[in-house]
């Protein structure tokens, strides 16, 4: 781990020298953005830092008020609710839906705030092989469980691989479920609008599709939402123990989430730009015939079978100052990789050099 000496952009000062920053989770390049920064620091002079109370006493300002409308709109949905982080998304979806499933079928890649927020009343939870609809839909068969829940994320946080939500909403039909999807880094990216891996699918509007989602990524501010029915966001208002006992989401946040939005509203081209990006970044990778995916999200893994070589290639980056971590995340992969992840500002020189380097390493070290 290296500690940061600058906010994160696609150059960062790590002891003070710059590298050149593939990483992190801020496509839109929008974490470090003047506009958006200006607004924090507007909200925070009318508001101080902290309402110091959770939303359910005295802590809901007309600015929650105003972002939940703006979120709303932005979804196209009746109603939006957020808090504290897109972790907790999870937590409360599920815990708010349990009364409309029996059991859980989950990818077994799934991210370890979907797994860690499986209620731990549920009974049965099947994990059906990765992005895998022809397991689920065996699972599904074998297990005739009444209410089936399923889950997966739209796009998957380390592979960036895209789940093939559209097979998987034809089992949610026919086995009379109720489906799930951790949008955390689909939200402002896929789809014609930016609403995420259901819109980029053109799936139906259904009241049996969720989506939990994140400000912290390419929105670039932070916090967590969930949006849909009028009588979705009730249950989560009034039935949520994470949300009622916690901490409302910060002044400068809020601030900063209305200003992102904004952005993304206003500027579609910023993800067709990174969408762009990332596919010619991730042919390149792909050419010079290292292993990685070819869903075309900023997400463009490198994946190896020997343990140490992605350590390895993560330090050699590093040593040419370029950042991309090796990934030792608890989430079962089977294989070792480096996650390089592009932001709609880095330059066709900082490519350049990324795909120079990597071509380096290939020459001494291989790419298996
Ligand atoms: C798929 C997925 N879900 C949820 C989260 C959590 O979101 P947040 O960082 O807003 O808590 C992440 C963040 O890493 C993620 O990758």
């Amino acid at each position: 781990m290296f500690l940061l000496n600058s906010a994160v952009g696609n150059f960062i000062k790590i002891d003070g020298k710059k590298y050149s920053y593939f990483a992190g989770n801020d496509y839109l390049g929008l974490a470090n953005h003047p506009d958006i920064k200006k607004a924090a620091i507007k909200a925070t002079k009318l508001y101080g830092v902290n309402f110091a109370a959770s939303r359910r006493t005295t802590g809901t300002s007309v600015i929650h008020l105003e972002l939940e409308q703006q979120l709303a709109a932005f979804k196209n949905n009746e109603e939006a609710v957020v808090f504290a982080s897109g972790y907790l998304g999870n937590c409360i979806l599920l815990d708010v839906l349990r009364p409309k499933y029996s059991a859980v079928y989950v990818d077994q890649q799934a991210h370890s705030s979907i797994i860690g927020s499986i209620p731990r009343n549920i009974k049965t939870v099947y994990f059906y092989d990765h992005s895998d609809p022809i397991h689920l839909e065996t699972l599904l068969d074998q297990n005739k469980e009444t209410n089936p829940l399923i889950i997966t994320d739209g796009i998957f946080a380390l592979t960036g691989e895209i789940a093939p939500l559209d097979k998987i909403y034809a089992l949610v039909k026919k086995f009379s479920g109720i489906l799930v999807v951790d949008d955390a880094h689909s939200t402002g990216i896929l789809g014609k609008t930016g609403r995420g891996t259901p819109e980029y699918f053109n799936l139906p509007d259904d009241e049996n599709i969720y989506q939990t989602e994140t400000m912290s990524k390419a929105l670039g501010s932070y916090g967590g939402f969930i949006s849909g029915t009028s009588g979705l966001v009730d249950l989560v208002r009034e039935k949520s123990a994470t949300y009622q006992a916690s901490t409302a989401l910060p002044p400068p946040i809020i601030g900063a989430s209305l200003a992102s939005l904004k952005i993304v509203n206003d500027n579609p081209g910023l993800r067709m730009h990174v969408l762009e990006k990332s596919k010619i970044l991730r042919d390149a990778i792909a050419t010079l015939g290292f292993h990685t995916n070819g869903d075309g999200t900023p997400i463009i893994p490198i994946l190896f079978s020997d343990a140490g070589k992605a350590k390895k290639l993560s330090v050699f980056l590093e040593k040419k100052r370029i950042i991309s971590p090796f990934i030792n995340y608890p989430v079962k992969l089977g294989k070792s990789m480096i996650r390089i992840t592009v932001s709609v500002n880095h330059t066709s020189s900082q490519t350049e050099q990324l795909l120079e380097v990597l071509d380096q390493w290939k020459k001494k070290y291989g790419t298996d």
